[in-house]
């Protein structure tokens, strides 16, 4: 039985990747390796989502989150992944 991976896809548009992404892309990965969750998650980036007045974003099983930062980033993830 195939089992499906959970999905975070981060905006690698220019104002995203501009205005935060650049560093959450790091943070997020270091999230992933520290929770051993690098093999339940596809984790990869993806060009502007057309949401940029609300950046940085990105989406987590297609749900997308806006106006991240350094440390909204960490909760959001911890609330994402509660259920594993
Ligand atoms: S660059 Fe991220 S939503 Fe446009």
């Amino acid at each position: 039985m195939e089992i499906t991976k959970k999905e975070v896809v981060i905006c690698l548009g220019s104002s995203c990747f501009a205005r935060g992404n650049k560093q959450l892309v790091k943070i997020v990965n270091n999230y992933l390796l520290d929770h051993n969750l690098l093999n339940e998650v596809r984790f990869h980036g993806q060009r502007c989502f057309g949401h940029c007045a609300v950046g940085p974003s990105l989406k987590l099983d297609g749900a997308i989150k806006e106006r991240l930062d350094e440390e909204s980033i960490v909760a959001i993830l911890d609330d994402f992944f509660e259920s594993l």
